[in-house]
Formats: C-alpha cells, structure tokens, sequence
C-alpha cells in the first residue's frame, strides 16, 4: 500500500473529523500518501480527490459534521458505478480506502474490495444500529445533544403540567430512544423494535400517573414509529392532558463531539490505518466487549443485533 483514500458516507456524525484526522496523520506518518475524497462516493464517482497533509486535519477534532463533506450514492450501488469507482482509486494510485458510514457505506466498501481496492469500514452513525459494533462514531454526542434538550422540555412540561412527546431520531432502531428514556427518566419509551402500537395502554398509563400526582409525563418516541403530531393530538383528546410533541431532528446529528466520540473515533481511525498497511482488506473496525476489534465485511453485514431487555424493562420500573 503506497496511497490510501478516505470518505465519509451516508449521514453525518459527530467525531468523523476526529477519525479523519486520525487516518490521516497516522498514515502520513507511516510514509503513505493520503487523498480525501470529498462528498462519499458520489465525490470518488465525480473525481473529486484532494491531496492531504497534516496541516489539512488541523484544528478540526473539535468540530461536528465532516470537513469531507458526505452523500448518499445510489449509482454506486450498481456493479457499473463500482467499476468506474475502483477505476477512479487507480487513476489516483488509491490502493486502500477507509470508509467511514453506516451499513450502507459498507456494502459499497465490499464491493469496492471485490474490484481490487483494499478497504477497511469504520462505523460513523448516530443511530447505533450496526450489528458487530457496541459503539458507532457519532451516537454519543447525539444523545447528549438529545438528552439535555430533552431536560429542557420537562421543565416546561412540569410548569404546565402537560404531557410531552419528544421524537429523536434513529431510523429504524430505538438506541437513542432507549438511552434517552433512561437517562430523562421518561415514563414512556416507543422503540419500534418493541412497540405493539396499543395507544390505549399508553393513555391508561398518562391517566395513571396524574392520578398518583405525576406533574408531567414524558414519552419519548423513536423515529421508526414516528407520528408524534397526531399521537400527541389523540393522547390530548382521550386524556384532557394537554399534550405537546417537539421533534428533535437533525440538532442531534450536530455539535461539537463528546470526549468519548474524540477519543473512539480517532482510536478506530488509526486502527483502520494499521490494518491497511498490513494489507487486509474487506474489514470494518468495530468495538465490541470493551476491545477494538475487526470483523470481515460479509461476516459483520450478516450479524443483527437487538434492543437489551433487561435496559428496556429497568426504564419502565424507574420512571413508576
Ligand atoms: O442515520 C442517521 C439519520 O439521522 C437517521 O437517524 C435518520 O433516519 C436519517 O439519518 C435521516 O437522513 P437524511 O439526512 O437523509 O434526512
């Protein structure tokens, strides 16, 4: 490996910069050349490569978002886009690539493999919702972000005594729902790898709750169930509670990243390096039982995972 590429891809997440910078400096400093392919894989697709230094990472560790900026692509996702995507690494003398992005991202870096170029994923979603990983860059910072604005509405909500529905995001998976709800000590918490959509258990509970003096009651609602607005407007109508939805949206994708983002990020960032100059390819860095491990690209796109019961069960016996 003479030259590696790096690109962020699909949404962003807070502490891609953290692993950018860590990509690149630790293969600077092994003698690698080192090009950043801007915008994802529509950037490598347009040709739209820039030469890095150590200087072009300085100063961004702190900052949200990605300075590679970031796309959705779905010409790649075609084996004639690959093609033309592993001819684009040629022409640039690009012999590996890190991929920082979620499950999408890697199934584009396994075919990237397939045409040659060596690639390595790391997990960059505030979702958390890749399988062979405890932890993704981003996810974090987001239900930080998440939580205290969420601290915010409860104390309004106490003030009114209303019933607040906060949606967070997550697409399919309810992480950040979970972790949120514990953490503010919601009384209610939609996942929709759990919801059994019975609205009507969820108003016997608000009415429950305000007649053993509850002040307030949180519901935190996970964007794969979504439709705060018109739950927010049926809770209100069946209970007489005033009910108020707020959805977060993407002020928990920015933001200046946690420590713990800073620090995984740039570990996982270096790894992905170390294993590129080893020449190993088709892997993704992932953090599993308190280590930082790698897992083959196929092997980890096949794993699932789901929400932890005993997690989701404590939240419902501590908000009582
Ligand atoms: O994957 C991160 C995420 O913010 C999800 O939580 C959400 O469903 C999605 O991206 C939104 O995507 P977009 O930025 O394309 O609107």
């Amino acid at each position: 490996i003479k030259t590696i590429g790096v690109l962020t891809s699909g949404g962003d997440a807070p502490g891609m910069n953290a692993a950018i910078r860590a990509v690149v400096r630790t293969a600077l400093n092994k003698g690698l050349k080192v090009k950043g392919i801007q915008k994802g894989y529509n950037g490598l697709l347009n040709d739209e490569i820039i030469d890095m230094d150590k200087r072009s990472v300085a100063d961004i560790i702190q900052r949200g978002g990605t300075v590679l900026y970031t796309a959705r692509c779905m010409e790649f996702m075609t084996e004639e886009g690959q093609k033309r995507g592993a001819e684009v690494c040629r022409k640039h003398g690009i012999d590996g690539i890190v991929v920082i992005g979620g499950d999408g991202s890697f199934r584009g870096a396994q075919k990237l493999a397939a045409q040659g170029i060596n690639t390595i994923g790391l997990p960059g979603t505030i979702d958390l919702d890749i399988a062979c990983t405890d932890y993704t860059i981003g996810f974090d910072t987001a239900v930080n972000t998440a939580m205290e604005a969420i601290d915010k509405i409860r104390d309004t909500s106490t003030s009114h005594e209303r019933c607040s529905i906060i949606e967070v995001m997550g697409r399919n998976a309810g992480y950040i729902a979970l972790w949120c709800g514990i953490a503010n000590g919601a009384e209610d918490i939609l996942l929709p790898e759990r919801y059994d959509n019975d609205e009507q258990a969820l108003i016997n509970h608000i009415i429950e709750g305000r007649k053993k003096g509850k002040k307030h009651h949180l519901i935190i609602n996970a964007e794969g169930i979504g439709h705060s607005t018109g739950m927010a407007r049926r809770i209100e109508a069946a209970t007489g509670i005033e009910t108020r939805a707020t959805i977060l949206g993407y002020m928990q994708r920015g933001g200046s990243p946690t420590c713990k983002d800073r620090m995984y990020a740039s570990i996982m960032g270096a790894y992905a390096v170390d294993l590129l100059a080893e020449g190993k390819s088709n892997r993704l860095v992932a953090y599993r039982d308190g280590k930082f491990v790698d897992y083959d690209i196929d092997e980890a796109l096949a794993m699932t995972k789901d929400i932890n019961d005993y997690e989701f069960n404590i939240s419902a016996l501590l908000s009582k």
